[in-house]
């Protein structure tokens, strides 16, 4: 167990290799404009995004540093919102300018509480592969790595197969949250999927994720029988280990231990934006702490309770989050 300061020799570090971008949050707009009009709103908010963004933020809090526990690996475009999310993201992720606009995600708030969002994919398209080549050759047996954003990064999509089956090759514990495919789950996204899944030893889908890829009907049920057919097929394809996010009923854990499960507590959400990023990031931080993936869901599923509830936005502590689990 590692308490504050320099991280001891011997705990693992996390790697993470994804998407951070801008978000600009404006509302509520209502009715949807007509073309060629222009809609006022009240309400203007410019925010991290992307899922390596609010996972490096969570970590940060939770007091794991990149460079120190831990390496955080995303690009940045070169230009002035590049030069913001860099400054945003300072002390938790570290970002690699290239020669790009930055990635930006407009989200129109609706009085419905629906979102419509406009997304320009601007430097996500751009790996820092050198960066991510040396962290890959500096990985240590038992050390974390967790790939996400995978569906937004056409390189990082491409290259991924690759970099997974390194890192388990030098004994790295391969994590992987794709997200949602823009596309849709087409029997090309699931089985592109479903070929990656012998590289990845924990899968990291919310509920509909899991059962998109496993192409299981949705039932509508957090505990139905569509879940444990899901499993059993992303086992079958060679996920070792899987946690599946389930909102708030929390998370579920199936792997070669057995199963567990954590309940989320009741919270007034504030903004789900980031729940399953801040999750993950809960997660890894339990376990480079020493504890098993079946013990760290509970970190996990209060550090994105927490989370979600707040407003502004506040990322928990590990006391926080540990203390909690303890109870
Ligand atoms: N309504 C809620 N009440 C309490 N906790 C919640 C709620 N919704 C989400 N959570 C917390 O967030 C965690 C992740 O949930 P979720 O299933 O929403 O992930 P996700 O769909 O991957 O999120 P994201 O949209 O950020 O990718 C849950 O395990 C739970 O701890
Ligand atoms: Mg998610």
């Amino acid at each position: 167990m590692s308490s504050g300061g320099a991280q001891p020799l011997n705990d693992p570090r996390i790697l993470l290799i994804g998407n951070a971008n801008v978000d600009v949050l404006m509302g509520d707009v209502v009715p949807w404009p007509r073309t060629g009009t222009e809609v006022v709103v009240d309400r203007y908010e410019l925010r991290v995004g992307g899922a390596a963004g609010n996972t490096g933020l969570a970590l940060k809090a939770l007091g794991v540093v990149d460079g120190e526990g831990a390496e955080l690996i995303g690009s940045v475009g070169d230009d002035a919102l590049g030069r913001w999310l860099e400054a945003e993201l300072a002390g938790a992720m570290r970002l690699t300018r290239v020669p790009s606009s930055t990635a930006l995600t407009v989200g129109l708030t609706h009085p419905d509480g629906q979102r419509t969002f406009v997304s320009h994919m601007g430097h996500l398209d751009h790996l820092p592969l050198e960066r991510i080549e040396a962290a890959l050759d500096a990985a240590a047996p038992g050390d974390l790595l967790l790939l996400c954003g995978y569906f937004l990064m056409p390189r990082l999509r491409e290259l991924a197969p690759g970099l997974l089956e390194r890192a388990q090759g030098r004994g790295v514990v391969t994590t992987l949250d794709s997200g949602w495919p823009s596309e849709g789950w087409s029997e090309a996204v699931k089985g592109e999927m479903l070929a990656l899944l012998p590289h990845v030893d924990v899968f990291l889908p919310n509920r509909e994720e899991l059962l998109g890829v496993s192409g299981v009907p949705d039932a509508g049920r957090y505990e139905a029988e569509a879940v444990e057919e899901a499993l059993t097929r992303v086992r079958a394809a060679g996920a070792t280990r899987v946690v599946v996010k389930l909102g708030p009923e929390g998370a579920l854990y199936d792997g070669p231990d057995g199963r567990a499960r954590s309940q989320a507590p009741a919270v007034k959400v504030a903004d789900t934006v980031g729940a399953g990023d801040t999750f993950n990031a809960g997660l890894l931080a339990g376990v480079q702490r020493g504890m098993s993936w079946q013990a760290a869901l509970e970190p996990a599923v209060r550090a994105a309770s927490i989370a979600i509830a707040s407003a502004p936005r506040r990322y928990p502590g590990w006391d926080e989050v540990a203390s909690a689990a303890a109870r």
